[in-house]
This record gives C-alpha cells, structure tokens and sequence, in this order.
C-alpha cells in the first residue's frame, strides 16, 4: 500500500466524525449513525484505492450502503476495509465520552472476516505483547502487565465494558488489586489507549463485537501491542454464520495475526466525542477542528493530526 494514502484515509474518518458529531446529545443513535456512515461513504469517493468493505454496517439485504462486499475508492491499489463510521452510537447520543470514526485497511485477505456477533477479547500495550493468554486467569495476565511495565498490579487501569456478563472478570480485577474503568460503550477507543503509554490504560478485557475486535486488533498491530479473542456464539445460528464465514473452529484463539494477517494493514480513527487519547470534534464559526490517529503497521509511524476545516455556506456539510 501506497504511503500516501495515510492522508486520504484519515480525510475519510474525518468526513464522517464532523457529520455524526453534530448529533452529540440529541438521543438520536441512529441518526448520528446515518450522518457518519453517509459521509464516510462520499467521502471514499476520492481515495485512490480499489476497496471492498469486508466489515461494514451489515449485510447487503440490511445495510444500503457501506454494506459488506460493497466496492468503494476511486481505483487503485486492491485492499479489504473494515469500517465503523460510528464506533459507540450510544456515546454520542448521550454526549459521553469515547466515540470515534474508525477504520482499518489491509492488502485484500490482510483482515479476519467477522461476524457480527460477540467476541471474547483482552487487549495490552507493546511491553507484555507475546506474554498474555486469554485462557489465563486474569490476575496473571495482570501481573504480565504490571511486571513488563514494571510496577504493581495496583498502578494498573483495566477498561471493561459494564455489562452484567462481566460481574465475574470485574471482581477478579478488583481481587488482584487494579483499578478499573467502567464505559457504558465502545471497546475500541480503548484498546488504542492500551497501545499507548500515558494514556493510563494498561488492558482491556471483556466480551464485545467481534467486527470491533478486528478493528481494535489492527490499531493495536499498528502500535506493536497484543491481543487475543475468542468468538462468543449466543446460539446455533450464530455458529453457523461464523462456520459460513469460514471459521470452523469456533471455540480458537485468535491470535493478532489470525484477526489481521500480514504486516501491512493501516489504521485511522477520528474522535467525535472526546477520549483518552483524542479531543472530540469541535465547532465554531465557519469551522471545525478534528484530532485524528492514522497509523501503519509496516513502518510503525503514528501520527496525530490536528486539523482545521471549511464548512460551507450552510455552516453545516463540510468541503473536504
Ligand atoms: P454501537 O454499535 O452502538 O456503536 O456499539 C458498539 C459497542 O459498544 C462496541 O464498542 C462493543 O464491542 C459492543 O457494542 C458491545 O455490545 P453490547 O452493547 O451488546 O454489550
């Protein structure tokens, strides 16, 4: 992949933050969505790539646009995308912090195709990467952590969404001494934070989407941090999507490099609401200010871009 496509793609996850963040706090999830996912799709109009959306807004039948197996780009170089326009619609329903724009690119077959159902999944930072184990108990993962960051287990910060099926890693947590952040939702703004020192975020753990889990895994291949995932079926059906998708042994480790293959893969994300890492978007007159992270796991370049856009007459749609 072409270098200068990092500028291209984040232009595209930018697209999408300005459209949906302007539904911050209105209660309308789904509306914030459509805005996100209706830029997001103009905006890949422009990128010179020759793209198929292998994680997207859902099958063709029930998503009509950013569907996957939905070509977009303008031609070019051939590569698999996942895409989450809006990651965290509840977020930005609720004004809350977390949301981003987001999405992963990688040479075609570079990405796990995964279906939308729950994941299993514990995410840490480049020092224990090659050291965890999903199947551990989840004080030892801790102590991995907090040994290769050299402390204690109790200057650790876990991030766990606060979801009923978590009582149990959520009390073994607190057993093992670490602190821990509860979000209401979005896995992903934090396993970028777990790739990050001083982020304060040291491991995420918990059952997610599995869409998100492919996500997360290629920011955190971007930034050298690990991760492993398991898919957690609710039912046969969902067995038989997965078995459909191809993974036949559904009960598998994956691995970093089973959620994404290869050492190419690049990754952008845009906040809407304000994280850990990111300022939220903001607006003022005539403008809007964005703060983006676009990375390739090749080079292991991470940059931050601040930027400063035009809006239109309108004050609203944006000239990108
Ligand atoms: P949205 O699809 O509403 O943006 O939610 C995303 C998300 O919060 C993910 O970040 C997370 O992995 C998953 O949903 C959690 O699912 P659930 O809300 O069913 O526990």
């Amino acid at each position: 992949m072409d270098r200068e496509l990092a500028l291209e793609f984040v232009r595209v996850t930018e697209a999408a933050a300005i459209a949906s963040a302007r539904l911050m706090g209105k209660g309308d999830k789904m509306g914030a969505d459509q805005l996100a996912v209706d830029a997001m799709r103009r905006a890949f109009d422009s990128v010179s790539i020759h793209g198929q959306v292998v994680i997207g807004e859902g099958e063709m039948d029930e998503a009509p646009m950013l569907y996957i197996g939905e070509k977009v780009g303008a031609g070019g170089f051939a590569v698999d995308i996942a895409v989450d326009p809006l990651e965290g619609t509840n977020l930005v329903a609720k004004g809350l912090p977390g949301a981003i724009a987001v999405m992963a690119i990688a040479p075609k077959g570079g990405l796990l195709h995964a279906p939308d159902m729950y994941m299993q999944k514990i995410a840490v930072g480049p020092r224990a990467a090659g050291k965890i184990n999903i199947d551990a108990p989840v004080s030892e993962n801790l102590k991995i952590v907090a040994d290769s960051l050299e402390r204690n287990v109790q200057d650790l910060t876990v991030v766990i969404l606060d979801r009923e099926r978590h009582a149990g890693i959520i009390q073994e947590v607190r057993d093992a001494g670490a602190r821990i952040k509860l979000i209401t939702d979005g896995d992903v703004s934090p396993a970028i934070n777990v790739g990050i020192e001083g982020t304060g975020i040291h491991m995420m753990l918990g059952i997610g989407g599995a869409p998100e889990g492919v996500v997360a895994a290629a920011a955190l291949k971007c930034l050298g941090g690990d991760m492993q995932a398991r898919l957690w079926p609710e039912n046969d059906d969902e067995v038989a999507r997965a078995k459909k998708m191809g993974i036949t042994d559904i009960k598998k480790i994956l691995t970093i490099d089973d959620l994404v293959h290869g050492e190419d893969v690049m990754f952008a994300a845009t906040a809407i609401t304000a994280g850990d890492l990111l300022r939220g978007v903001q607006y003022f007159g005539g403008g809007v200010r964005t703060h983006s992270i676009v990375m390739r796991s090749k080079r292991g370049t991470v940059r931050f871009v601040d930027a400063i856009h035009k809006l239109d007459d309108k004050n609203i749609a944006l000239k990108l």
